[in-house]
């Protein structure tokens, strides 16, 4: 029997209203990004796994049991990427980019993560993603920061997020830090879960992240970071703290946001909503000061962070129709003919060459013809057989009201701009 055809678990094809938000936020990051000096860099996919594996922590989840790993044909371990930070990292390396700091990158695309698939999880899932090499201020954090909040904010999110904020202060503060922890965590390993007794030994931060009952209520008398920093890295988030504020940006302390990457020094933030259940992070990122050291390169402190664009659709899906209204701004001619249908081709080439968008389709009947349209939420029907073009009296139909009435062929392009208007605004009433 032959086997049915389809998609591995967790994957997913894009189409319709979810594409047009993945081109939407590509276009609005891009954008932005390009304002505020950024390059595009285009990545290769696969990496040999020594790019993610030793960067992203071995005790990581993304590491220990997430990542896409095979040996290929020549008998090289490689790797699908899970994340972009690393992977740019090797791209400033091999490039030789470090030469020339600072550098301000962006990219996206597609990531594979072998996670259990659910609502905002996928197995293969989108990334805009933006990084700043070779800076140690804290103006560099605030300028990523800032750079995020202005795509969600264009994105028209402003509502629905929350930036959230906290410090793992540098290596000395933190490893301070991590020893005070785990010495406590020690006291009650006990009634740890599972997993967290296993994170105890390896990484005791991520057990921070832990939403098991049985931690949360150790987690909860915690010793907290703030309280081991050294003056060095108080200063430095106080700063980015006070940036932020000079932006308007609006931010929440968060003393137990740690992030499951293991690269993180310093300044770390999580946006987050509480429209999307247990998968509430629609962007993250941080400094990593020591990443570029690491993976061989020279010492080139850096931030950056991601935005989650399969999560940002799930939020614009349930926010506001900003979707729908770019489906309306489509045009469809419904020539009733052979006639008709021939000088319908011309029509189209027209109108695209003016920049709207325009559908047609060949030999169907008027019915069909408007049900197509309406399907596929056209916005504006242009309707002619032999006697319309005769007469020059084409019929345009709003496909919102249901309205009719008939224009000339020379006013069809202000008519169809003027109908597109006024589906925005009934759209937005
Ligand atoms: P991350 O927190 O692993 O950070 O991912 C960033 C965002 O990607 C998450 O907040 C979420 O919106 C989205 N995301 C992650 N995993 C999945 C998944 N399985 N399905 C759907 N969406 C997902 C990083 O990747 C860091 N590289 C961010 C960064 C950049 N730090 C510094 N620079």
């Amino acid at each position: 029997m032959i086997q049915k055809i389809q998609t591995i678990r967790g994957m997913r094809d894009l189409m319709n209203e979810e594409i047009n938000t993945y081109t939407r936020l590509i276009e609005i990051g891009s954008r932005i990004a390009k304002v505020h000096n950024y390059s595009h860099i285009l990545l290769p996919i696969l990496e040999y796994s020594s790019v993610f594996l030793r960067t992203l922590g071995e005790a990581s989840d993304i590491v220990s049991k997430e990542t896409y790993t095979f040996s290929d044909r020549d008998k090289r371990m490689v790797t699908l990427r899970p994340e972009f930070t690393a992977a740019i990292v090797r791209a400033l390396i091999s490039n030789g980019l470090t030469q020339n700091i600072p550098q301000r990158l962006f990219t996206y695309g597609p990531l594979f993560r072998h996670e259990r698939p659910q609502q905002g999880r996928y197995r293969q899932f989108y990334q805009f993603d933006c990084e700043l090499f070779g800076s140690t201020s804290p103006s560099a954090d605030v300028e990523i920061i800032h750079i995020l909040y202005l795509i969600l904010q264009e994105l028209g999110l402003n509502d629905v997020f929350q930036v959230e904020m906290n410090t793992l202060g540098d290596q000395e503060s933190s490893e301070r830090y991590t020893a005070a922890l785990k010495d406590y965590l020690l006291t009650h390993a006990s009634q740890l879960s599972d997993i967290s007794k296993n994170r105890l030994h390896k990484n005791p931060l991520r057990v921070l992240d832990s939403k098991h009952p049985d931690d949360i209520t150790i987690i909860k008398d915690a010793p907290i970071v703030q309280d081991y920093l050294n003056v060095r890295s108080q200063e430095h988030y106080k700063a980015v703290c006070e940036g932020l504020s000079a932006f308007g940006v609006k931010y929440i302390h968060n003393h137990r946001l740690v992030r499951g990457l293991d690269y993180y020094t310093h300044t770390v933030f999580e946006m987050t909503t509480t429209k999307l259940g247990s998968q509430n992070a629609i962007a993250a990122g941080g400094r990593y000061d020591n990443l570029v050291e690491v993976m061989g390169g020279p010492s080139v402190p850096a931030v950056g962070f991601a935005i989650g664009i399969d999560r940002i659709h799930e939020l614009i899906k349930q926010s506001n129709d900003e979707n729908t209204i770019h489906e309306q701004q489509t045009c469809y001619l419904v020539p009733i003919g052979e006639n008709a249908e021939k000088h319908a081709t011309t029509l189209a080439y027209n109108l695209r060459q003016s920049g709207i968008q325009t559908g047609l389709n060949y030999a169907t009947s008027l019915k069909k013809s408007l049900k197509i349209a309406n399907r596929n939420r056209m916005g504006v029907c242009i309707i002619f057989g032999d006697n319309e073009i005769h007469n020059n009296e084409y019929i345009v139909r709003n496909m919102h009201s249901g309205n009719e009435y008939k224009t000339k062929l020379e006013s069809l392009e202000t008519v169809i701009l003027m109908e597109f208007q006024k589906l925005t605004s009934e759209l937005n009433a």
